[in-house]
């Protein structure tokens, strides 16, 4: 940010990280490409787990399913139905069969229900550690979108997928080699509720 100062820097950052919210509702409105490039380039740009990576060489991918297409009709297929098989497989604890309950009947909040699902994908031998480098990457697309008054949900399901045939076909990726998460994306259908910001003092000890 040349010609600037840094307080305008901490302001605009300050604003961004107060207004980042889950949305969940979007309006008709479709964001052109190149807003959701901005996203994708803020989302690559997030630090990953050198150390855990092939060759410590970031291999992190980005797919974008509009809401008509094909490839988004065969995604909700493949998690409704890998949702469906974990349900019909045994004892699962009941808040999680609570949340793939309505995913096994194709109600997947994200993937249909805005403009926009994408996936993020990073690959590794340790998924544990793929999947916090991705955690960064969404979060550097959550701050991006709201600063371009886009709204963003994480897509939670996605993180099952990495290792599921049919969804890693319609990717174009070999099964169980990537950690995969995602997210939705759109333009809010209402601006989201100010929320009081929380008090860091009451979060922190200080060990001096
Ligand atoms: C690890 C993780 C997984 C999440 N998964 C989902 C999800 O699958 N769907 C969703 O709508 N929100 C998901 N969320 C969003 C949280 O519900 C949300 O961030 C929290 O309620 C706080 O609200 P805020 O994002 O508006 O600040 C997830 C958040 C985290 C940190």
């Amino acid at each position: 940010m040349k010609g600037t100062s840094n307080q305008e820097r901490v302001a605009a950052v300050t604003q961004v990280i107060s207004e980042r919210r889950s949305v969940r509702s979007f309006s008709h409105e479709v964001p052109v490409r190149e807003t959701l490039e901005q996203i994708l380039a803020a989302g690559l740009a997030a630090p990953y787990a050198a150390a855990m990576a092939p060759g410590s060489a970031l291999d992190r991918r980005f797919f974008v399913l509009p809401r008509d297409s094909e490839a988004l009709a065969a995604a909700k297929a493949a998690i409704q139905a890998h949702a469906a098989a974990a349900l019909a497989g045994g004892a699962l604890p009941e808040p999680l069969r609570a949340r793939l309950e309505p995913v096994s009947q194709g109600r997947i909040l994200g993937v249909g229900t805005a403009p926009y699902y994408v996936v993020v994908a990073e690959r590794g031998a340790m998924m544990p550690v793929q999947q916090q480098s991705l955690a960064h990457a969404l979060e550097n697309m959550w701050l991006m979108a709201t600063a371009l008054g886009l709204g963003i949900h994480l897509v939670s399901a996605t993180t099952t997928m990495g290792d599921d045939p049919a969804f890693c076909r319609i990717l174009g990726l070999p099964v169980a080699e990537y950690a995969l998460n995602g997210c939705a994306i759109g333009v809010p259908a209402q601006t989201p509720a100010v929320r009081p910001a929380p008090d860091p003092a009451a979060a922190t000890t200080w060990l001096d």
